[in-house]
């Protein structure tokens, strides 16, 4: 049985190759991919941008829920946008990238991003289905998805994955890596955390077409 408009849930830490394989999945199955990290990276450039601390929980809360985020799915094109400026490069920026943790763990962020996910994923389910990539997908933004997938790598390679992504250097991304992890894990509301019923797949020694590979047939065998 294979579900016609499926929701995929990928979970997993940085650098684990999730927007690799979200995105190539997406195109595969004709669906459309949602990053759901670009919209919380997105909600901290308009922080930045406002000049609020981002440390400064309700000034941080009044920026997200006046941020007009704009969203593109095309999962060979993704898109984002805050009102209407395009915001695709400035979100991967060493600015955005320090202060996205502390702004993904005020609870009001989240439940505004979280609402906001699940009217995607909705709209999607009466379309071509999609591919949703987070860290909280599984277990609180759609614990009904179809299929349910923990991404890893080991900390070394994700590290490796990374520093060559954005030239930038092994040791310094190793530890920015290791402060991220910690704070995404060990925040009060909807840590890092592996669904139950999600299906774990270590991509430190799978090249992306054979974790890809691997996610279809899960999906065609209406896993
Ligand atoms: O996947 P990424 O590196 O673009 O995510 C950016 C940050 O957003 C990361 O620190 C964790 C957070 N995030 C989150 O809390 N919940 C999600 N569903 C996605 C990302």
């Amino acid at each position: 049985r294979r579900v016609a408009a499926p929701v995929v849930a990928i979970d997993g830490p940085s650098g684990s190759g999730k927007s690799t394989v979200s995105r190539r999945l997406a195109a595969e199955l004709g669906a459309q991919y949602l990053d759901t990290g670009a919209m919380y990276r997105a909600v901290t450039w308009a922080v930045l941008d406002a000049g609020v601390d981002p440390a400064d929980a309700d000034a941080v809360a009044k920026v997200a829920v006046d941020a007009d985020l704009v969203i593109g799915t095309d999962p060979t094109s993704p898109h984002i946008s805050v009102g209407t400026v395009p915001v695709d490069a400035p979100i991967r920026g060493a600015a955005v990238t320090a202060a996205v943790s502390a702004v993904a763990s005020v609870p009001a962020v989240r439940q505004l991003l979280v609402a906001r996910q699940r009217d995607i994923i909705a709209s999607a389910r009466s379309a071509a289905g999609i591919v949703v990539e987070g860290r909280d997908i599984g277990t609180v933004v759609a614990p009904d998805a179809d299929l349910k997938v923990y991404l890893t790598a080991s900390a070394a390679e994700r590290a490796r994955r990374r520093s060559t992504e954005v030239a930038a250097d092994l040791a310094a991304t190793a530890a920015d890596l290791q402060r991220r992890d910690t704070i995404d894990s060990t925040r009060a509301v909807d840590p890092l955390t592996q669904a139950a019923d999600a299906v774990v797949l270590d991509s430190t020694e799978l090249g992306i077409d054979e974790v890809v590979h691997r996610l279809t047939t899960l999906l065609e065998a209406g896993a």
